[in-house]
């Protein structure tokens, strides 16, 4: 039987972690669309495709050798055969990403692959990332957007960069980047049948628990 599980948000909501426990506990596949962006970005930057070239990252999109594991227990991402499971992870990756989630021919391509591969997964699946509940899986049975304060989310991206960041810098990585991403998907305010649960009061196990508890009702 069916069950997609589509949860979108902002960053440092906690969508990542948070969705691939649940996936685990679901004994599901989980599907992290952002890396995937990611992954283009990184091969865009190593070829020296300029990314204000939409034509030129459409076609890197379109070409790109990409594959991303599905298991919850296992995170890896390679492009043409090369591991880039922690080089998409990289703060030059991550400024520059919003570049290649604005051009809607990459994301076409992008959108078509996730598509397939939720498919692939027999549609049981937690797949998460901006706009699954509302353009990737409309149609799935369960739809969160998962958000939280601005504070509460600078403090979860800090405290995962070890503290490293100052907060003109993380304000800079988290804040400004979901500015650029919403002027081509909003995932500030839930669609039509979409649940909202905001964590920012909530730990991690109590967003999971009450993720499970969206997910069984
Ligand atoms: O760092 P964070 O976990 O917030 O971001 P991510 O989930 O790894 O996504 C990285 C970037 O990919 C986002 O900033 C968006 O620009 C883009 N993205 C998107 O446009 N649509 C998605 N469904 C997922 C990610």
């Amino acid at each position: 039987k069916s069950l997609v599980v589509a949860i979108d948000g902002p960053s440092g909501s906690g969508k990542s972690s948070v969705s691939r426990e649940v996936a685990r506990r679901l004994r599901a596949a989980y599907l992290d669309t952002g890396a995937m962006y990611r992954a283009v970005t990184l091969h865009c930057v190593a070829q020296g495709i300029d990314l204000e070239d939409a034509a030129a990252v459409e076609a890197a999109a379109r070409g790109i050798e990409l594959f991303i594991s599905t298991s919850p227990d296992r995170e890896s991402v390679t492009v043409g055969g090369d591991d880039v499971t922690a080089a998409i992870r990289e703060p030059e990756v991550s400024a520059a990403v919003s570049a290649v989630a604005t051009t809607m021919g990459a994301r076409a391509e992008l959108i078509r692959r996730q598509r397939a591969l939720i498919a692939g997964a027999g549609h049981r699946i937690v797949a998460e990332g901006r706009d699954i509940t509302t353009v990737v899986a409309p149609d799935a049975e369960v739809r969160i957007l998962l958000t939280a304060t601005e504070e509460a989310r600078l403090r979860r991206r800090g405290d995962q960069l070890g503290g490293t960041q100052t907060d003109a810098q993380l304000k800079r990585q988290v804040t400004d980047r979901d500015a650029r991403d919403s002027t081509v998907v909003d995932f500030h305010q839930a669609a039509d049948g979409v649940v909202t649960l905001d964590s920012s009061d909530l730990d991690f196990e109590q967003t999971v628990a009450a993720v499970l508890g969206i997910v069984r009702t």
